[in-house]
């Protein structure tokens, strides 16, 4: 028995040098194609660094893959300028080694930070360093690189104006590492490659420029909830029926969980997060009429600006009313784990 697992011993052995060996000809790659005036080396981490596992699962949004059996990339990228990028493309290809693109790590099947081959070396380019907002006013534009989470890009707006917000849509022109492509012309092939869905993209995004939008100094949100399941079922059959037909300005969303009431017996909630692109004034007798079943009242709603309601939305307005915040990656794992249950 001794000798297989010997031989067993030393295969392993080999076989992680030999991805040492890989890893350090790559990294002295790095550093060779890197300029010296943006030196690449802080931005490397391999897994003998102390802050790689932070690094690794704080923008892994997906829980199924926050376990020590999903494999590890060799070494994870965070670049702080476009040569980072550059290099790491161009050294990829010298020496085999696969990349995965990294921005806000929310691809269901984790394909920016996974790899389900355990022979070839991957690494992740993780792009959350690259997170400037530039927001102009005059021109109803934003450019944001794309390490930024929403968060960030609404809370720099909010800065400037909170009659302004971007809407995902809107996407006028990017910057891939390189190239810069007006949206309207860059034609249907490009479009879809970045896209992204793929375990391999067509070529990095730096940035993209978003027309921002107009919407009132004041909005109002409310959340009803209603945990009788005979009432749930009334409630529930409606909103389907007018949910989509209802003013354009309001948006009742409807969703479900399960709550444990006082004598520890388990029931439905039905909650109706909604918000409403103007004031209060008008909106009672709007859902009233349309939506009686709801049952709103002036109680529920509160007026706010716009950026205030998307922390309303995110469930933490309640606890934390007009405190808005701008969230550090140190918090991120933190608040992630208190979320799980919504990654699956
Ligand atoms: C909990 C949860 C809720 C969600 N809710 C919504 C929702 O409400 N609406 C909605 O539309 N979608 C939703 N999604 C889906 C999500 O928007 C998409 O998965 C989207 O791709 C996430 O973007 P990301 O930057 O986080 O992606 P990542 O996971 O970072 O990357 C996604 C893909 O794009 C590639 N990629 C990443 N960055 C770059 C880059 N800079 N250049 C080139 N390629 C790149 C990656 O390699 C990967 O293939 C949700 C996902 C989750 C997990
Ligand atoms: C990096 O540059 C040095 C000096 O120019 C050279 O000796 C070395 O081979 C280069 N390494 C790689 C991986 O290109
Ligand atoms: C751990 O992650 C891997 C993918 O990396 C996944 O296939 C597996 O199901 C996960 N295990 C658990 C227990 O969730
Ligand atoms: C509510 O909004 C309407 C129209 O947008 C406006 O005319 C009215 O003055 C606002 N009411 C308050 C109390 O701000």
């Amino acid at each position: 028995m001794a000798v297989p697992i010997l031989s067993l011993l030393l295969l392993f052995i080999s076989i992680k040098s030999s991805a040492d060996h890989v890893t350090n000809t790559f990294i002295d790659c790095l550093n060779n194609r890197s300029e010296p005036t943006f030196p690449i080396t802080g931005t490397v981490y391999t897994p003998d660094n102390p802050s790689f596992s932070f690094v690794y699962y704080a923008y892994i949004r997906n829980h199924v893959f926050y376990n020590s059996t999903t494999t590890k990339p060799s070494l994870i990228i965070t670049p702080l300028h476009v040569s980072h990028i550059q290099a790491a493309v161009i050294c990829a290809q010298k020496h085999g080694m696969q990349m995965r693109t990294r921005s806000g790590g929310h691809d269901y099947e984790g394909l920016s930070y996974l790899s389900y081959s355990n022979s070839t070396p991957f690494f992740i380019l993780d792009m959350f360093n690259l997170c400037s907002v530039d927001v102009n006013i005059e021109q109803e534009t934003a450019w944001f690189q794309t390490g930024a989470t929403l968060g960030e890009i609404y809370y720099r707006i909010a800065e400037k104006s909170n009659i302004m917000v971007s809407l995902v849509e809107f996407a006028l022109r990017l910057r891939l590492v390189d190239i810069a492509v007006e949206v309207e012309s860059m034609g249907e092939d490009l479009f879809w490659a970045i896209t992204g869905g793929g375990g391999a993209s067509f070529g990095v995004v730096l940035a993209f420029s978003f027309k921002l939008v107009c919407v009132p100094s004041q909005v109002t949100f409310f959340d009803v909830k209603r945990t009788s399941e005979k009432g749930i079922i009334n409630i529930a059959y409606k909103w389907f029926l007018i949910a989509h037909k209802l003013d354009n300005d309001l948006f009742v969303r409807m969703s479900f969980d399960v709550v444990t009431n006082r004598k520890g017996m388990k029931s439905i909630r039905a909650s109706f997060p909604s918000l409403f692109l103007e004031n209060s004034t008008r909106l009672l007798s709007l859902v009233n009429d349309n939506f009686p079943e709801l049952g709103l009242r002036e109680s529920h709603c509160v007026e706010m600006s716009w950026v205030e309601s998307t922390l309303a939305y995110a469930g933490s307005w309640l606890e934390h009313p007009s405190r808005l915040y701008f969230i550090e990656l140190n918090n991120l794992k933190e608040i992630d784990h208190s979320r799980s249950n919504q990654t699956t």
